[in-house]
């Protein structure tokens, strides 16, 4: 996994910031109030940050710019980040500014003087999350920006560090689970094969999750002809990984995440046509985040219980291949009638989830799936649409997506839409037109949800991976959905 840059804190002692190397991060508020270590940075570069204050662009800066001040005279640093900030920030403009901080960052060391910070944890991780780079397939001298120096260290000079050390170590744990996320998402399908998950799921088992790997035979055992149907024409052989995290009270029902993990989603027999296939990596991005928040819950040591399944499969053409017009049937019994061999994660999604269901009898359960481009077409690359079968787990959910910047946005379902999946010859078909693509292929999934189990369903086609960069991540991998079902988890399913 790329490991997060190292983080220190420490006690303030302004006398060490001229000689600190790489950057150093001060901050000021927006009508110019410095603190006492802008004050110092101030008084070493000879009035710099007081003459920015009173240059007129200043008073359009907006709570978390940073202005930076290259080599500044009188200081060992290469650069000073100005922070704009006001005393009271909320959580949303920490984060703008710890993730603008992070960016600058680089491989270089960074000295935050967070003294007027009352809470630098949500800073500290979103530095963390943007400074995140997937650079494992660049070999030194290829890529322009290839560098395999380690990257400095963050240290955060604070007046009470031990106790800001505290507050922000469930963050850095859960920004490991992100990392896991996007090293997931990033990583291409001749690497990230359905075994080689398998086998970065088990590295979770270091961490105290319980792991098990189902192979073809028991999923035959199962009856889950739809999961093993998507998986026939690829040699990489279908799974389902469960992982497990009880630490919470003892016997209660667990929350269940389920994920998408279609390790490269060619369209099967239905091909897809060539352009943008590559992004097709990413449709494991449900299974990456399920993995990346059973990392964080385990890493946070959460008092809760919580099961993770995944479905990892590949969905690829040949002679063994799945084909349009066949019939399944589903591990419920239900069966299914093809028609778009494109229409993979639903099918894989139905045997997981109702094995979920019948195996934990969760308390409520949560699918994450890159599942349909009509997604990005409704939302985007800014929400994911939310879907559910009941309000009050979907308002937590949005909630906790909201708190942690994470966007999300609730879709209807109803009889309607359901009416589209009738098939002549089978219990329903797997595609529903094209009218509400996003809708229809949600309530192919209600239909392998009992009536007693709250759940959501996310559909996550426009968030798992973005074509430019975000608030917390560069291009790429965004690991959308570790924070805000940590956070679900923290409010909703922990004691104590
Ligand atoms: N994995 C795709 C959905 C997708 C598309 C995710 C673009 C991310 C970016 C999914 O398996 C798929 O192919 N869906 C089809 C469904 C259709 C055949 C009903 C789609 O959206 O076109
Ligand atoms: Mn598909
Ligand atoms: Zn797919």
């Amino acid at each position: 996994m790329t490991q997060p840059v190292a983080v220190q804190f420490t006690e303030t002692d302004l006398a060490r910031v001229a000689e600190a190397e790489g950057r150093v991060a001060a901050f000021i508020t927006p009508d110019g109030k410095m603190d006492a270590g802008a004050r110092r940075v101030n008084k070493l570069t000879k009035g710099a940050l007081a003459r920015m204050t009173e240059a007129p662009g200043f008073a359009r800066k907006k709570p978390g710019d940073v202005v930076t001040l290259a080599w500044p005279a009188g200081m060992a640093a290469e650069a000073v980040d100005i922070v704009c900030l006001p005393r009271n920030a909320g959580a949303e403009d920490l984060r703008k500014a710890g993730a603008a901080l992070g960016k600058a960052k680089g491989k270089a060391p960074l000295l935050v003087l967070a003294g007027p910070l009352r809470k630098p944890a949500e800073l500290v991780q979103a530095a963390v999350l943007r400074a995140y780079e997937f650079d494992v397939h660049k070999t030194r001298d290829a890529g322009d920006d290839a560098d395999d120096t380690a990257p400095g260290p963050l240290t955060v000079m604070c007046g009470k560090p031990d106790e800001a050390e505290a507050a922000a170590r469930p963050g850095l744990a859960v920004a490991e689970g992100v990392f896991l996320t996007r090293d997931l998402v990033n990583e291409p399908a001749n690497v990230l094969t359905t075994t080689e998950f398998a086998r970065r799921i088990q590295g979770l088992e270091a961490l105290g999750v319980e792991v098990e790997i189902l192979e073809e035979d028991a999923l035959e055992k199962l009856g889950m002809g739809a999961l093993l149907a998507v998986g026939q024409g690829s040699d990489s052989p279908s799974k389902v990984a469960v992982m497990q995290w009880r630490h919470g009270e003892k016997d209660a029902a667990p929350l269940a995440l389920i994920g998408k993990g279609v390790v490269f989603d060619t369209g099967g027999i239905s091909l897809k046509p060539a352009a943008s296939m590559e992004e097709m990596t990413m449709d494991m991005g449900g299974a990456g985040v399920v993995t990346g928040v059973m990392h964080a819950l385990a890493a946070r040591k959460a008092r809760a219980n919580v099961v993770g399944l995944v479905g990892l499969v590949e969905n690829m053409p040949s002679a063994r291949a799945y084909r349009p017009g066949d019939v399944v049937t589903s591990m419920k019994g239900d069966t299914v009638e093809v028609i778009n061999t494109d229409a993979e994660g639903r099918l894989v999604l139905a045997d997981v989830l109702w094995y979920a269901q019948q195996r934990f009898k969760p308390a409520a359960m949560v699918d994450l799936a890159t599942l349909t481009g009509a997604m990005i077409i409704a939302l985007g690359h800014e929400k994911a649409g939310a879907f559910a079968n009941d309000d009050g787990l979907c308002r937590a959910f949005l909630k906790a997506a909201d708190d942690t910047g994470e966007g999300a946005w609730q879709l209807p379902m109803g009889d309607a839409y359901d009416e589209l999946l009738k098939s002549q010859i089978a219990d329903m078909k797997n595609v529903g037109g094209r009218s509400a693509g996003s809708i229809t292929a949600a309530q192919f999934l209600a239909r392998f949800v009992t009536d007693d189990t709250p759940w959501i369903h996310l559909d996550i086609a426009g968030v798992a991976r973005t074509g430019t960069e975000t608030t917390l991540a560069p291009k790429g991998a965004t690991g959308w959905g570790v924070r805000a079902l940590d956070r679900l988890v923290a409010d909703g399913y922990e004691t104590g």
